[in-house]
């Protein structure tokens, strides 16, 4: 009964938002959740680049995009993120995975695998 769902966080420059965008549409992902947050990882406290000006700051304005997939194969979405994202230099981002326990859909009271999917 419980099918495998899995819900990929992706955090990175705002600048690749529209090319990300357009990559997971490509490769079938409809339903996202996009949010803008300020965020810092290994270089806390260090410079790094934010529209090629040094930001001495903590925390750097990203994006977090979040998916939740079932059919769609986890390492498609992770590497066609890497790939749109990837420049090498510090700051390009991260990917969180998750395990999934369920989703529902409000509307239908569909649960699971149906719930990520469109049966009007
Ligand atoms: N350990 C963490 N926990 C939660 N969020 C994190 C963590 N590390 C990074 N993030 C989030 O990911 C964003 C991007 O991180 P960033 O690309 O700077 O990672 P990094 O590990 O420092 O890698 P790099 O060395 O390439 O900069 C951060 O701004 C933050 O929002
Ligand atoms: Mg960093």
């Amino acid at each position: 009964m419980s099918v495998k769902m899995t819900k990929i966080d992706i955090i990175t420059r705002q600048g690749k938002f529209e090319d990300l965008k357009e990559a997971l549409g490509k490769i079938g992902i409809t339903g996202m959740t996009v949010s803008q947050v300020l965020g810092c990882g290994m270089q806390k406290g260090l410079t790094e680049y934010y529209r090629g000006v040094p930001v001495e700051v903590n925390l750097l304005p990203k994006v977090r995009i979040e998916v939740v997939v079932c059919e769609i194969p986890v390492d498609l979405v992770v590497e066609t993120a890497q790939k749109v994202l990837r420049t090498g230099k510090i700051g390009d981002g991260k990917i969180f995975v998750y395990e999934v326990a369920n989703v529902i859909k409000i509307r239908t009271g569909e649960q699971g695998r149906d719930a990520l999917q469109d049966h009007e």
